[in-house]
């Protein structure tokens, strides 16, 4: 096994002559085992690890300058959109959110100060599907980097890079760790002079994850495929059982043929994810807050990706800081609820999802 080096500095043999590793900031073996399995899963030359998927972002937005403008979905991670907005809008770099399941409509948003890109596909918590080659394509005449947020999809289902984005991105804390017991944040690319910049950065602004939580992550990738391809299969299931079900109105799961987004899913990915969201029937705000409560094998816990099923509210939980009216545009509604749905047996899910249903 990868040894855990829980060191921060390394001896040298004389001034300025070191043996690959100088300080753990800068360089450390364990997470550097993780950084080049990263680059692997993702077809990629660099893998760069940190303390957690939004210091990844943190340091691609750091890429850019004031008077850059990011240009990203409407429909994304509460954090990530919040680091845009509370954090870089101070310092002159402008976020503009749309809707981009369309890529043809991309283009009007499109400014000369347009830099980056920001795709979250499937997107978080609408599982709409955004089609990474075509906005690559696109972003490429243009001359803008494209950054993929590849978290709900993971490496095993997903990658980016062969489809032209330039940066992907994980928070590793989900699939790749997958255990719920580590956050941890990752960047890969093929392009070596990104990778150089972000190595920069990386060590410049020092939001590095811990030997142990590099190790971590390494063992939960050694069974990311197991754990993907039956959550997978749970979610397929579960998403047909919940959409048949008389006390819910709507299913969004891309894996749905009737699915928007669902030709470009097959094309894109390996098999559908295992994130699904729902409205009720009785849509109100209090009978979401019943089924939250009542669920068993379904924790009520913020994050997903892990072997545990969990349930979750993104609008006062993942989402709670995307302004109310911003919600209710892409149909974020009051009572949405979001499923990460894992491991266990597909039976026990179903019935722990009936009882907190038929108590509404
Ligand atoms: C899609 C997505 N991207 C990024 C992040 C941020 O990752 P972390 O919590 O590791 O900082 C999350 C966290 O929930 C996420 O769901």
């Amino acid at each position: 096994m990868t040894p855990i080096y829980q060191t921060s500095t390394y001896v040298q043999e004389s001034p300025g002559k070191h043996k690959g590793f100088e300080y753990a900031r800068t360089q450390n073996p364990t997470r550097q085992v993780l950084e080049n399995n990263l680059a692997a899963l993702e077809n990629g030359q660099f893998g760069i690890a940190f303390a957690s998927g939004l210091a990844a972002m943190d340091a691609v937005m750091k890429l850019l300058k004031p008077g850059d403008q990011v240009l990203s979905t409407n429909d994304l991670y509460g954090g990530s959109y919040r680091l845009i907005k509370r954090i870089y809008e101070k310092f002159g770099i402008q976020g503009r959110f749309m809707d981009m399941t369309q890529t043809a409509d991309i283009v009007s948003y499109i400014t000369p100060s347009t830099r980056l890109i920001w795709v979250e596909t499937p997107t978080n918590p609408m599982l709409n599907i955004i089609d990474i080659e075509a906005v690559c394509n696109m972003a490429k005449q243009k001359g803008i980097l494209v950054c993929v947020d590849n978290t709900f999809a993971s490496p095993y289902l997903q990658n980016p890079l062969d489809l032209g984005a330039d940066i992907v991105l994980h928070s590793a804390t989900k699939y790749l760790a997958g255990h719920s017991d580590v956050i941890l944040g990752a960047l890969v690319t093929n392009d070596r002079e990104l990778a150089d910049q972000l190595h920069f950065i990386q060590n410049a602004s020092g939001a590095v994850p811990g030997p142990q939580d590099c190790f971590l992550t390494l063992r939960g990738i050694k069974t990311l495929h197991l754990r993907v391809q039956r959550a997978c299969e749970n979610a397929m299931e579960l998403a047909h059982w919940l959409e048949n079900h008389y006390k819910v109105e709507k299913v969004n799961y891309p894996g749905f043929e009737h699915h928007p987004g669902h030709i470009t899913a097959s094309r894109q990915m390996r098999a559908y994810g295992a994130m699904i969201s729902f409205d009720l029937k009785n849509n109100t705000l209090e009978n979401a807050y019943h089924v939250l409560s009542s669920t068993h094998y379904f924790s009520l816990a913020e994050s997903l990706g892990g072997v545990e099923s969990l349930i979750g509210h993104p609008a006062s939980m993942t989402h709670a800081s995307i302004p109310r009216e911003e919600r209710l545009k892409v149909g974020l509604t009051d009572s949405l609820i979001r499923l990460s749905v894992g491991v266990e047996d597909i039976e026990d899910l179903k019935a722990d999802l009936d009882q907190a249903l038929l108590a509404t």
